[in-house]
This record gives structure tokens, C-alpha cells and sequence, in this order.
């Protein structure tokens, strides 16, 4: 679904829901990474880019201190809570922590907030790894900076306060990674991230170079617990060596560092991973996309042999797009890992060749084929015209 029909949906449910019409619709896209995985939260770098899905809110301020929502995509299902009386989660209904622990957020950090009527919807597919959950939160926030609300708010802190959210109300430890490009992508670009600073740069894409993502229908229980056991091995690994983040670690101090095998392994990949992110992001900005690739294939190793997030299912539709590219384009897993989606970047030229090799010769281990997204490098939350 475009932008422009979403937008044309959220407005005449808003309509139909609260009577008027909404001040303001805005957008905020769901993301893929590149490269750099699992190294966020070890303050280091990262590369994803914002995609051509999102998530739109319709908005209009209130004067009495309310908040209502209407999400079309749970149903729909409305939720209505009030600023005035501590705000609490929901257990039964996931979906309004993001909505809830978002404007808890902005409370907490004495800003100002009108009541809202919020309308929402999206095209970022759920629980694919693509962020639909960050793409929500800082859409939120877009919303009521739209209608005047969290002045002095720039999008690195509204990414802040979208990660606060999830870590704080919804109970998930993520990094800062899918809230910020949410807030801050470019399009037409990837954008680099230094976890640590919080400074970005755009990385242009070169035009011939296409995004193409693959999920592996793979949704494997207990994420959020392997997530969390992988963040626990790099704090102790981050400890071993008394510092404040695997940031600060270099490959060379882990031989005879005493970290035992395990944890020694789980450091390995996050600073590989940050010297690989690194001459990625040099590799995509100067179009070498020979050494783009081999980067992204060391990656997907890293993350299977070292720190052990894939899956068979997700190494085998990784072997089936580098089966047809034979190098002349990347393709590793993205995101949290556990199954998921892989990422390829590829010349335009090649991706029927690869939507097709992956329809034909791939299926999960229920007998799903993959679902195929051909994606645009996309810019950050903005409202829209
Ligand atoms: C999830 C988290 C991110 C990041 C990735 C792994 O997407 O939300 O913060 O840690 O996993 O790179």
C-alpha cells in the first residue's frame, strides 16, 4: 500500500471514528540492516536503511487530557486512557504499550502533552523483523509533534525516547538501531550510525543497487530470552576487560584475554562485526560491491558460527541468493536473529533472477515459501503532505 492510500485510510477512519477531520497525518518507515548486528548495544556502529513500509497516524490535539485510539490494524481495537492518572500497560493488548509507554515517556520527561484522538495503520509486516514496533513508537511520536506537542524534541531524542519505551513499558532490551533510522533515514540512502555518539551519516546508495528483502517464515519462540542471554555474554565480556561497552575492546586483546571459549566467541563476532560495518559503509558509499558482499557474507558466518543466531531455514535462503549472485552482491540475515529475514543488495539487473531461485527453491520448515519484499531506501518520520 503507497503512502498517499494509507494516509487516505487512517483520515476517513478519523473521520468516521472522532467527527472532523485529523490536524495532521505523518509517517514513520520500518528499517533493514545491512550490516552491523548485535553491535548497537555494545556502543558500536550499525548501517540499516529505512524502507518504503510504515506505519501513518491521524492526529488531533484534545483539550481535555485524554487520549483515544483507534488501531485499524488489531481488528480494529480502540484504547482510551487519560494523562492525568498514572499510565499503565495492558497485558492482553500488546499493541497499546507502544502507544501508551510512548506518551508515558514523554511525561516523564516533563513535556508538554495535549490530550489526542490517534488513528492508526500500516504496511510494515508484524513480527518479521522489519521494526514494525519501532516504526509505531516514533510514529507516535511524530504525531504529537505534529500538533505542536514535545517541543525541542529532534529526531535523535525522539528515537531516545521511542527505546526508552520498549526497554522501559513494553520489556524488550533493544538498542537504539530501529528507532533512529525510523526518525532520521534518508532516502535514497543507508544510513551509518555510531552507537555510541549517536551521530549518523547518510550513506547514498548507488542507483544501480537495489534492497531485496527475504523472510524465512521462521518465527522461533523465546527471542526476546535469547536476545536478552546475548546481551548478558558482551556485558560480562565488556566487564572481563573493565570497560563500559565491547566499543571499546579491539580484536586484537581477546587472544589470551581468559574470557572463556563461549563468551570469548560472542565478543569475536560484535567486534568483527564493527570493523566489517565500518568498511561496509566505505565499500556502499564508493560502489564496491564485490567487497560490499564479501563483508556481508563474513557477517552471516560471524552470526552462524560465532554468535549463533541463525537458523538452517535462514543459512539455506542465504545459500540460495549467493548462489545466484556468485558475488556480484551481498546477502546475510538482518535483525535480532532466531529466524527472520535476510537482506541481499544487489544490482536491479539481478533481482528476478533472485525473487525467482528463492520462490523456487526455498520453504520452511512447515512447507512455506519465502515472502519477497523489493525495497526502496526510504526517508525518516515526517508528517505528510
Ligand atoms: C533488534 C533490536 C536492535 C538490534 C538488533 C540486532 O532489531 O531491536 O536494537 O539490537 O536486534 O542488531
Amino acid at each position: 500500500m503507497s503512502l498517499a492510500e494509507l494516509r487516505t485510510r487512517v483520515a476517513g477512519a478519523f473521520t468516521k471514528a472522532f467527527g472532523g477531520r485529523p490536524q495532521a497525518c505523518v509517517q514513520a518507515p520500518g528499517r533493514v540492516n545491512l550490516i552491523g548486528e548485535h553491535t548497537d548495544y555494545n556502543e558500536g556502529f550499525v548501517l540499516p536503511c529505512a524502507i518504503d513500509r510504515a506505519t501513518v497516524v491521524a492526529v488531533r490535539a484534545r483539550d481535555d487530557r485524554q487520549v483515544h485510539v483507534l488501531a485499524l490494524d488489531e481488528g480494529p481495537d480502540r484504547d482510551s486512557f487519560a494523562l492525568d492518572v498514572p499510565i499503565t500497560p495492558v497485558p492482553a493488548r500488546p499493541w497499546t504499550g507502544y502507544v501508551r509507554g510512548m506518551l508515558r515517556e514523554a511525561l516523564a520527561g516533563q513535556l508538554d502533552l495535549p490530550g489526542l484522538d490517534l488513528v492508526i495503520a500500516g504496511d510494515v509486516p508484524q513480527g518479521s523483523g522489519l521494526s514494525s514496533s519501532a516504526s509505531l513508537t516514533v510514529a507516535v511520536g511524530t504525531a504529537c509533534q505534529a500538533v505542536g506537542a514535545l517541543r525541542g524534541v529532534d529526531p535523535t531524542g525522539l528515537a531516545r525516547m521511542a527505546q526508552r519505551a520498549e526497554n522501559h513499558f513494553v520489556g524488550c532490551q533493544c538498542g537504539i538501531m530501529d528507532q533512529l533510522v525510523s526518525s532520521r533515514g534518508e532516502a535514497g540512502c543507508a544510513l551509518w550510525i555510531d552507537c555510541r555518539s549517536l551521530a549518523t551519516r547518510a550513506v547514498p546508495i548507488p542507483p544501480d543497487l537495489c534492497v531485496l528483502i527475504a523472510h524465512s517464515r521462521v518465527r522461533r519462540g523465546l527471542v526476546d530470552s535469547h536476545y536478552n542471554e546475548r546481551r548478558a555474554a558482551c556485558e560480562a565480556a565488556a566487564r572481563h576487560f573493565g570497560v563500559a561497552a565491547l566499543r571499546d575492546v579491539s580484536a586484537g586483546q581477546l587472544a589470551g584475554s581468559g574470557l572463556d571459549p563461549l563468551t570469548l566467541r560472542r565478543a569475536r563476532h560484535v567486534l568483527t562485526e564493527n570493523e566489517r560495518t565500518l568498511r561496509a559503509a566505505e565499500a556502499l558509499a564508493r560502489g564496491e560491491l564485490r567487497n560490499l558482499a564479501t563483508l556481508m557474507a563474513e557477517s552471516h558466518v560471524s552470526m552462524r558460527e560465532d554468535f549463533e543466531i541463525t537458523v538452517p531455514a535462514v543459512d539455506q535462503l542465504v545459500a540460495i541468493v549467493d548462489g545466484v549472485l556468485a558475488g556480484e552482491g551481498g546477502c546475510r540475515m538482518t535483525g535480532g536473529g532466531f529466524g527472520g529475514c535476510v537482506v541481499a543488495v544487489l544490482p536491479a539487473a539481478a533481482m528476478d533472477e533472485v525473487e525467482h531461485a528463492v520462490q523456487r527453491h526455498y520453504r520452511s520448515p512447515d512447507g512455506l515459501p519465502a515472502a519477497v519484499f523489493r525495497c526502496r531506501a526510504s526517508a525518516g518520520a515526517a508528517p505528510l503532505p
